[in-house]
């Protein structure tokens, strides 16, 4: 017991080094000299460092040296040598006109290659301005991936040629759930499903503004991952085009969903002209987006509308499957063999790695024991990984950033349990706890890609909300999968972060306030 404290007094103190800076995430390893280095410049930028390439520097990683003489990196690709200037942007204080630098040296790489963030697009929307706030942050943080969810029941975000009809009734809603509602209780106890009765949109991208984003992401080393959900959560594409539903009928209103949570209105899998549609969506998909992967979505599918079905009949007849619920890893098959032949890998969430499905599929695993996804069974990031999937990881009660925080002072109190929140609870500490690695067995780590935090947006209206919602929670979530199993721990992160806090709230980044301190050791 006692050599167990003297254990972890010593790290604490190895620690304090970090806890001196404003370093988030903190680095892999870093020792502070005396001295400064003065710029009289008032902004980082490349002029004012000298870059040499070293092929030994891990990918994504640099060495930074700052010295009394001057600001050396050592790199061995252009991240590298980006994320060595995002460190100096930390480091830097003002001085007069110019800025100073401690003296360092810093040796840096990440420890996962997936550092993402998911941005639903879709419950609200954000656009361009917003987006690439979003992408700044990121790059701040080290974090290199934007899933970016275009399509949903409640919207679609994405004009597509030769389907007008995507943006004209599948990207505005007549009606949202009023603000707060869904996760407000009555007095009386049941749930509030009262709508605003507003308008809300057309909201879309064209070409040309996701080009804008995809090239803002790239000049920041982001690579944009695109979602279209496929078959299910797909109700704003139905409302353009009914006949892609089993049940057209359903659709006569042609509006996409007006209320959250989950649709039993999919694609129908047997009618062969919806297939084509969401082939072409596809592929234009992957002439647009320059990344090698495409988010097909896969969960929350319910498949109670293909069971009486004709047209879903004939196709499992034809394709010899015994069950409705065949139908979904059936159409996965297609899809990872369609977007293989355009250079794609497939990502979908846990549940769409349920049955026959290629190794090629990349699993995204949110649910933990106990979760729903419309009764499929759980596909634990662990399990897909040991299947021999590559996975990444974002358990819903550590990632999911629209789940609320626990701070007396969240904002949009209303009357009894009400929140601006979907779900439970999820404090900055808990967030800093994520280990991607958990549970995985040693020999199926390597099939574990990094992390990422789920911006749903049921609960967000606005870009002020968001940044409460994903800052410091973010920066936590940032350390994890810079760091890995290196993290200073929770205290350490406490410490720089409230100071940092006030670098976010300088810039402008309405983050949330940080919670009580946590008791130090
Ligand atoms: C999810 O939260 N439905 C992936
Ligand atoms: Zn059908």
């Amino acid at each position: 017991m006692k050599r167990l404290m003297i254990a972890a007094t010593a790290g604490w103190m190895a620690a304090c080094a970090f806890a001196e800076m404003t370093l988030v995430p903190a680095p892999q390893a870093c020792s502070v000299q005396a001295g400064s280095f003065e710029l009289a410049t008032n902004e980082i930028s490349a002029a004012v460092v000298a870059f040499t390439r070293d092929a030994a520097v891990p990918k994504e990683g640099y060495r930074l040296t700052v010295a009394a003489d001057g600001i050396r990196v050592a790199h061995s690709d252009e991240a590298g040598a980006f994320y060595a200037l995002k460190t100096l942007e930390q480091l830097a204080e003002p001085k007069g006109k110019g800025l100073v630098v401690p003296c360092v040296s810093i040796s840096d790489a990440p420890a996962f290659a997936w550092r993402g963030v998911h941005f639903d697009d879709c419950r609200h929307f954000f656009g361009k301005q917003t987006l690439k706030r979003v992408l700044d942050l990121m790059a701040a943080h080290k974090m290199n991936v934007l899933h970016w969810h275009l399509t949903e029941d409640q919207g679609w975000r994405l004009d597509v040629p030769g389907y007008p009809d995507l943006v004209k009734y599948g990207a505005v809603r007549p009606a949202s759930p009023a603000h707060g509602a869904m996760m407000r209780r009555l007095p009386n106890g049941e749930r509030d499903m009262a709508l605003d009765g507003l308008q809300y949109g057309p909201f879309y991208y064209t070409e040309a503004d996701v080009k804008e984003i995809v090239a803002y992401a790239a000049a920041r080393h982001i690579m944009v991952v695109p979602e279209i959900e496929l078959p299910g959560h797909v109700y704003a594409a139905l409302a353009a085009y009914p006949q892609f539903a089993c049940r057209p009928e359903n659709l006569a209103h042609r509006h996409p969903r007006l209320i959250w949570g989950i649709e039993k209105d999919v694609l129908c899998l047997g009618n062969d002209a919806a297939l084509k549609f969401m082939d072409d969506v596809l592929d234009y998909v992957c002439r647009l987006f320059p990344a090698p992967y495409v988010h097909i979505g896969g969960d929350e599918c319910p498949s109670e509308r293909w069971k009486d079905c004709p047209k879903c009949r004939a196709r499992m007849a034809a394709e010899g499957l015994t069950s409705e619920k065949d139908l979904q890893p059936w159409v996965t098959r297609r899809y990872v063999k369609y977007l293989e032949a355009r250079g794609k890998r497939v990502i979908g969430w846990d549940e769409y790695l349920n049955g026959d499905v290629p190794k090629s599929a990349v699993g995204m695993s949110w649910r933990t024991a106990g979760g729903n996804g419309a009764g499929h069974k759980l596909v634990s990031g662990a399990e897909g990984a040991m299947k021999g999937h590559d996975m990444i990881m974002t358990p819903h009660d550590q990632t999911y950033f629209y789940y609320g925080q626990g701070l007396p002072d969240d904002p949009f109190q209303y009357g009894g349990s009400g929140r601006p929140y979907g779900g439970g609870k999820l404090t900055l500490e808990k967030t800093y706890a994520f280990d991607p690695l958990k549970g995985v067995p040693s020999e199926a780590q390597a099939h574990i890609l990094g992390g990422q935090c789920c911006n749903w947006s049921e609960y967000t209206w606005n870009e002020y909300d968001l940044a409460w919602k994903m800052w410091p929670r973010g920066c936590a979530m940032a350390e994890t999968l810079w760091l890995g199993a290196k993290k200073p721990g929770y205290a350490d992160f406490y410490a720089r972060m409230t100071r940092y806090r006030q670098r976010l709230l300088a810039a402008g980044v309405t983050c949330a306030p940080m919670p009580p301190a946590p008791q130090t050791p």
